[in-house]
């Protein structure tokens, strides 16, 4: 990684804070509504037991905690990102949907993570790590604070294998995407460093790697839509 991009991660919340109201429709559009569908993945995911209680990391405008409530056995799912203004929008968002005692989103670090050990069943984050300054600094938190045999669920973006699609791909994150992104977002350049943060991300077996050094077990992994995402998963 280069250290320009590793200064900007650190601080990259700015970012958030500073796209936060376009960034649910931008998010939609710019994925022609793909990222629902991604997002959908982690109710699946969910261990087979009763009362989970889940830890949603760089929730964002609270849309996995959104989808997580689906599913009854989900008792509370607490948020938690660095961005006020991306969780003074997914506020609203639960606020509107009167899921305030199922829901609780506040502000935190990812990456230290300020809760006890073994606090929570699951621990998901959906395209949030690739933004954190040292995920394997958060991937150790997440071990710490699961419980024995809870689960961690990690939605992020990853490359096509298949060349004709990893050009179109590039060709689209590379041009159109950033080109739309920053004119509607009205940031100068945030979704070119959205871009250059995925592809730099490590992905596939090499971030599986990452989850079996925390000390995660049982780790696999699935990519979705040509490869675009790829959603891991390991057990305490
Ligand atoms: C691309 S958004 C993903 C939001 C949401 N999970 C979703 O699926 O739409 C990335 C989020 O990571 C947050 N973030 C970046 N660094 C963080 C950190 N160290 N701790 C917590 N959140 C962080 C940003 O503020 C932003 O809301």
């Amino acid at each position: 990684m280069t250290t320009k991009l590793a200064t900007r991660k650190k601080e990259s919340y700015k970012i958030f804070d500073e796209i936060a109201p376009s960034y649910d429709f931008l998010n939609h559009f710019l994925s022609l509504g793909i990222d629902i569908y991604w997002r959908q993945k982690f109710l699946a995911a969910l261990p087979k037991t009763d009362k989970i209680v889940v830890l949603d990391l760089a929730t964002g405008t609270g849309d996995v905690p959104l989808v997580l409530v689906k599913d009854k056995r989900v008792k509370k799912v607490t948020g938690i990102d660095r961005s006020k203004g991306m969780v003074d929008i997914g506020k609203k968002k639960i606020q509107k949907k009167k899921l305030e005692k199922k829901i609780e989103l506040k502000l935190g670090d990812g990456v230290k993570i300020p809760f006890a050990d073994e606090t929570f069943n699951v621990v998901t984050i959906s395209f949030g790590i690739r933004n954190f300054s040292d995920h394997k600094e958060s991937l150790k938190n997440i071990y710490r604070v699961l419980s024995p045999k809870g689960k961690v669920l990690i939605m992020e973006f990853s490359l096509p294998k298949n060349s004709v699609m990893r050009f179109l791909y590039f060709f689209y994150f590379r041009n159109i995407l950033p080109r739309i992104g920053n004119l509607f977002s009205g940031h100068g350049d945030a979704y070119t460093y959205l871009n250059k943060t995925v592809e730099d991300f490590p992905y596939g077996a090499e971030f599986a790697g990452h989850l079996k050094e925390a000390g995660l077990k049982n780790v696999s992994y699935k990519s979705y839509t040509f490869g675009i995402a790829t959603l891991y998963q390991g057990e305490k």
